[in-house]
C-alpha cells in the first residue's frame, strides 16, 4: 500500500475522491464555508445527520476533488479509537466498490476531542488497509472485477513527525493482518509446511532474521517426538520453524511465540466429519499469526530478542499414522497417552512449548493455536479467549488489548481439571472428554512451559468472518496480529 501524508486542505487537494468524517454535533455547524456550501441542502433536509457508519457520497462542484464521501462518525462523546476504526473498514470499502483505488481522507475531520492525531493517523490507515482486503487469490476470470486500494493520502493543514511515524506504524499493522489472512485462508494443498518455511525464509532474509528449520530427520535428532507423531501420518514433509530476532542480552526480555501450523487437519485416524473438514485449512492460523507478527516488529524495529516456532505438518490418516491409544515421549521427557488423533494441536505444540522452554529461557511465553471446538462455542466471535499462568502476562495482555481494540477474555487454568487428564498408561491422557474442552486443552499444555511465565490463545473459529463487517472483510480476520504487535511495542 502506498501511504502518503500531504499539508492540503479541501479546498486546494486534488484526489479521486476525499473522505470528510462528522460527528453529529459538527455536521450542524461545518468547520468551512465551503464546507457549510456543501452540506446545506442535505443537513436542512435531514438527509445525511453524522449517526456512526452512515456514508454520503456527493459531486460538489465547490471543491477540485470530484467525489466527496460524508462520513458519520456519531456523537462525539462516544467516539474513540475503535470507532474510528470502524468507520475506516467500512468506508475504504465504500470507496474500494466504486472503483477507486486512491482514498483520500480528512485527518482533521477525524480529529474530534481529545483524540491525539498520530492515534488518529494509525487508525485510519490500519483500519482502510484492513477493511478494504480483497484478496485475488487463485481466481483467473473476471479479475478487473476484484477492486482494490492501493494508495492512502491523508491530508492536514499542518504535518507532524508523529503524524508521520503513525501513517508508518498504521500501514506496517495493517499489512501484517492482511498477510495474516492471506496464509491463514490459503488452501492446504498449496500453505503446505514447505511453503511456511519458505515464508519464513524470505522474511528472514529482507529482516536480517536467523532463521532454523529442522526437517523430518532433524526433529527426530533433535528429539521433537510428539510433534513428529502427528508428521507421520503424512507424505507432505513437515517443519519445525525457528525464526529469531536479535539476541538474548541483558536488560533485554526474551519472548516466545509459537504458533500452531496444522497446514491441513482431517483429525487423522480419528477423521473429522465431511461437514467440518474445508475450514480446516486454516488450522495454520496460528502459524500464520507468528510470521506476521515477526515481519511486523522487524519492520517496527521493535528491540527486544523474539523467537518465533512453528511446528508445521498435516495431519492425515494413513498406513504409518499415529493411532488412539499410542503412547508417545515428549520432547521433555514426559510421555502422553493419545486419545483422539484428531487433539494433534496439543501433540505439536507441547514439543514446541518445551523446545523454546529449555533452549531459549524466554521471559514469557505465547501460543496461538485454533485448538478446540469447545472455545468457539464457549466464548464466539466477539472475544479471544486465553489462559495464563501469570498476572503479570495477563496484565499485558489486557493493555494491549484496551488499545488495540481486539477484546480478550481470560479463561480459567484451575489444576483440579488434571483429573481429567489422568492415564492409566503414561503421565496423562491428551484429552479429557467434552467437559471443558478447551481448559483442560489449556492444562495439558501448561505442562510443557516449565517456569515460564505464558499465555496460550485459543483461536479455534476466529480465523473466519462470515459477513463484511466494520475492518474485517468477509474471509479470515486475521486474529490476534493486532494484539501481540501492539504488547510487545509496548514491552518493558
Ligand atoms: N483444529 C481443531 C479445532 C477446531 C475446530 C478449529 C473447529 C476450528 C474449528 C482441533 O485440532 C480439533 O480437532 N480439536 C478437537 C479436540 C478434541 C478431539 C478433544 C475438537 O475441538 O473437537
Ligand atoms: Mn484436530
Ligand atoms: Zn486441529
Amino acid at each position: 500500500m502506498k501511504v502518503r501524508v500531504v499539508r492540503s486542505d479541501l479546498e486546494r487537494v486534488d484526489l479521486p475522491i476525499v473522505v470528510v468524517g462528522f460527528t453529529e454535533e459538527n455536521i450542524q455547524e461545518p468547520e468551512s464555508k465551503t464546507l457549510k456550501d456543501i452540506t446545506i441542502n442535505l443537513v436542512e433536509l435531514g438527509d445525511f445527520k453524522g449517526e456512526i457508519k452512515t456514508f454520503t457520497l456527493l459531486y460538489p462542484s465547490e471543491i477540485k476533488s470530484r467525489r466527496l464521501l460524508l462520513a458519520g462518525l456519531g456523537k462525539e462523546q462516544e467516539l474513540d479509537i475503535e470507532n474510528i476504526r470502524k468507520v475506516a473498514g467500512s468506508m475504504a470499502r465504500q470507496v474500494r466498490d466504486l472503483g477507486v483505488d486512491h482514498i483520500g481522507v480528512s485527518l482533521s475531520s477525524f480529529t474530534v476531542g481529545e483524540l491525539k492525531k498520530e492515534n488518529v493517523t494509525e487508525a485510519l490507515v490500519q483500519s482502510i488497509i484492513m477493511g478494504s482486503y480483497n484478496e485475488i487469490y487463485y481466481k483467473t476470470k473476471n479479475l478487473e472485477k476484484i477492486k482494490q486500494i492501493t494508495k492512502i493520502t491523508l491530508f492536514d493543514s499542518e504535518i507532524s513527525a508523529s503524524v508521520s511515524e503513525g501513517a508508518e506504524k498504521g500501514t506496517i499493522i495493517g499489512e501484517s493482518v492482511n498477510y495474516c489472512r492471506k496464509l491463514s485462508w490459503g488452501p492446504g494443498n498449496l500453505v503446505t509446511p514447505s511453503m511456511l518455511a519458505k515464508e519464513a525464509e524470505r522474511i528472514g532474509e529482507i529482516n536480517r532474521l536467523k532463521v532454523t528449520i529442522f526437517n523430518r530427520e532433524q526433529a527426530e535428532k533433535v528429539g521433537l517426538h510428539s510433534f513428529l507423531a502427528v508428521a507421520q501420518g503424512t507424505d507432505e514433509p513437515p517443519r519445525f520453524i525457528i525464526i529469531e530476532s536479535g539476541k538474548k542480552e541483558k536488560g533485554k526480555d526474551t519472548v516466545a511465540l509459537l504458533g500452531k501450523g496444522i497446514t491441513f487437519d482431517t483429525g487423522g485416524i480419528s477423521l473429522k466429519s465431511r461437514e467440518g473438514m474445508p475450514s480446516m485449512k486454516a488450522d495454520m492460523t496460528g502459524g500464520a499469526i507468528v510470521l506476521s507478527v515477526m515481519e511486523a516488529i522487524a519492520r517496527l524495529g521493535i528491540d527486544l530478542h523474539i523467537i518465533g516456532i512453528i511446528p508445521a505438518t498435516d495431519n492425515m490418516p494413513d498406513g504409518k499414522a499415529y493411532h488412539p491409544g499410542d503412547v508417545i515421549r515428549s520432547y521433555s521427557g514426559q510421555t502422553i497417552e493419545v486419545i483422539s488423533t484428531d487433539a494433534e494441536g496439543r501433540m505439536i505444540l507441547n514439543d514446541a512449548l518445551s523446545y523454546a522452554a529449555k533452549n531459549y529461557t524466554p521471559n514469557a511465553m505465547f501460543d496461538f493455536a485454533t485448538l478446540t471446538g469447545a472455545m468457539h462455542v464457549t466464548i464466539g466471535d466477539h472475544a479471544l479467549g486465553y489462559f495464563s499462568n501469570s498476572d503479570w502476562v495477563a496484565e499485558k495482555i489486557e493493555n494491549a488489548s484496551n488499545t488495540s481494540g481486539e477484546r480478550v477474555w481470560r479463561m480459567p487454568l484451575w489444576d483440579v481439571y488434571d483429573e481429567q487428564l489422568k492415564s492409566d498408561v503414561a503421565d496423562f491422557k491428551h484429552t479429557g472428554g467434552r467437559p471443558a474442552g478447551a481448559i483442560t486443552a489449556a492444562r495439558f499444555l501448561s505442562k510443557f512451559v516449565m517456569d515460564t511465565p505464558w499465555a496460550h490463545f485459543d483461536i479455534a473459529g476466529h480465523p473466519e468472518q462470515k459477513t463484511d463487517k466494520d475492518y474485517n472483510p468477509k474471509g479470515s480476520k486475521g486474529p490476534a496480529v493486532r494484539l501481540v504487535i501492539e504488547m510487545l511495542r509496548n514491552w518493558e
